[in-house]
């Protein structure tokens, strides 16, 4: 892909679709949706993301992908070619930033799911048989500042060296592979997690809203972890979407991208909400959440620790997949608007982002560098995770549904959407969406982030 000025292409719908859920399926799923429900107190939370997902995230994915498609560009660049000698562009370049600030904590966490990988391997999780335990395995995993920085590293080298090479060959392939297993080992896991004591108690918990939860830091959770989970809202379904050809239905690639996304997403709830009731964990745990709770499932499994591992490699390759399309956003724009070669610009970006990643992997424990207490409540990490995962994915979201509804217009939007004939999945279907885009994506994310200000309840 984009070698010696050619721009690359995804194989074909199912090639880009497997890609594009690549992007999307990741961490977001598995380790930030259960533990922001978690926080965000169960069955509420969960109502209000799905709400978000088919509101806003579908409609977002739409944009994206369109303003990918037609102008072949990066973030930056797409903008620039549909409306020069604007500031409009800037919104690309804050989607750029953010995908930056965004791999530097989420390597971190990344890094984490390498250090359960060797732990799993060589017998290390075998004494987490309840909270307290599992809760002892991961502060010192994670506690260690060596450690912690070393697993960032390695998982850092890891992305650059597949977005070095290209991202299409190495992301398609890999995905065609992974999510089929990784899927059925989310189903075999919430089995397991269902059928325990006090399992069905996670159920109702996830599954149940409590109208008494509600409020506007919750809202704004529920929105930054919709467009989290589908990587929206800086540009990376921007740069996906410009490796495409025409002939792929975009209406049918991107509601099946977010689709997937939201079922994973909810297996991973029915995984750790029914096991975390059984062994008698805190929802609120934050973010540790999963990798306490995890270790305690497998270890009441026969084969726990083959599926152990297995589980840990799956959900690194997850990660990988996406810490790779955070990467590419930043280095396609190097590439297309600086003229970098792909080579020195991952090189480059890559390292520069594993400095900015040390403070954050320092955090959990290492060393409280924001003192007792952190920022509005926050470790660094979980600061980082916030500003740039739920803020400005909101503020970046908004304003492309305001570019797209408004400046570019939904009618050449939607004909971007069906180009190539792809259309008319249903006329009214795309004056749905052209709402959405126009009214109420960007009146959604105003009125939560103006609220926030105002009153100052950042959670
Ligand atoms: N969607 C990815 C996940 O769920 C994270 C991500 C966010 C990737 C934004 C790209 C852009 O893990």
């Amino acid at each position: 892909m984009a070698t010696s000025g050619t721009r690359g292409q995804w194989s074909g719908q199912l090639g880009f679709i497997l890609a594009a859920a690549g992007s999307a399926i990741g961490l977001g799923n598995i380790w930030r949706f259960p533990y922001s429900a978690g926080e965000g107190g169960g069955g509420l939370f969960v109502l209000i993301y799905l709400l978000f997902v088919i509101l806003i995230g579908v409609p977002v994915m739409f944009a994206e992908l369109s303003l990918g498609r037609t102008t072949h560009r990066n973030p930056v660049g797409a903008f620039k070619a549909l409306v020069p000698k604007t500031l409009w562009p800037a919104v690309g370049g804050l989607g750029v930033i953010t995908g930056f600030f965004i791999l530097a904590f989420y390597s971190v966490v990344a890094g984490w799911t390498l250090g359960y990988l060797f732990s799993s391997a060589t017998g290390g999780l075998a004494s987490a048989v309840d909270g307290e335990s599992s809760t002892a395995i991961f502060t010192s995993l994670i506690g260690s500042p060596l450690q912690a920085i070393a697993l960032t590293a390695i998982f850092m080298v890891l992305t650059v060296t597949v977005v070095r090479g290209g991202v299409s060959s190495g992301i398609e392939r890999m995905t065609t592979i992974l999510m089929p297993v990784l899927f059925v080992l989310l189903l075999v896991l919430a089995g397991r997690a269902l059928t325990l004591d006090g399992g069905v108690e996670g159920f109702v918990y996830l599954f149940k809203p409590d109208f008494n939860e509600l409020s506007v830091p919750v809202v704004m959770s529920a929105l930054g972890q919709a467009l989290f989970s589908l990587s929206l809202g800086m540009g990376a379904m921007i740069t996906y979407g410009s490796y495409l050809s025409d002939e792929v239905n975009l209406w049918k690639a991107g509601a099946s991208v977010a689709g997937f996304d939201t079922l994973i997403a909810i297996l991973s709830g029915l995984i750790i909400f029914p096991a975390l009731f059984s062994v008698g964990a805190e929802p609120t745990a934050g973010p540790g959440l999963v990798f306490v709770v995890l270790p305690t499932i497998f270890n009441s499994m026969p084969l726990g620790e083959i599926i152990a591992f297995l589980f840990f490699a799956l959900l690194a390759i997850a990660a990988l997949t996406s810490t790779i399309s955070l990467l590419e956003v930043v280095v396609a724009y190097f590439v297309d608007e600086r003229g970098w070669s792909r080579t020195q610009a991952s090189f480059a970006i890559g390292g520069v982002c594993l400095a900015f990643a040390i403070p954050s992997a320092l955090s959990q424990g290492a060393v409280d560098a924001l003192g007792e207490g952190g920022l509005f409540g926050w470790d660094f990490l979980t600061l980082n995770n916030n500003i740039w995962g739920n803020y400005a994915l909101s503020l970046g979201a908004m304003l492309i549904c305001l570019f797209v509804g408004w400046k570019w217009g939904a009618k050449k939007f939607v004909d971007a959407l069906e180009a190539g004939g792809n259309k008319r999945f249903a006329l009214p279907g795309s004056s749905i969406v052209a709402v959405l885009i126009k009214v109420v994506c960007p009146l959604a994310v105003l009125l939560t982030l103006v609220y926030i200000v105002i009153t100052g309840s950042y959670f």
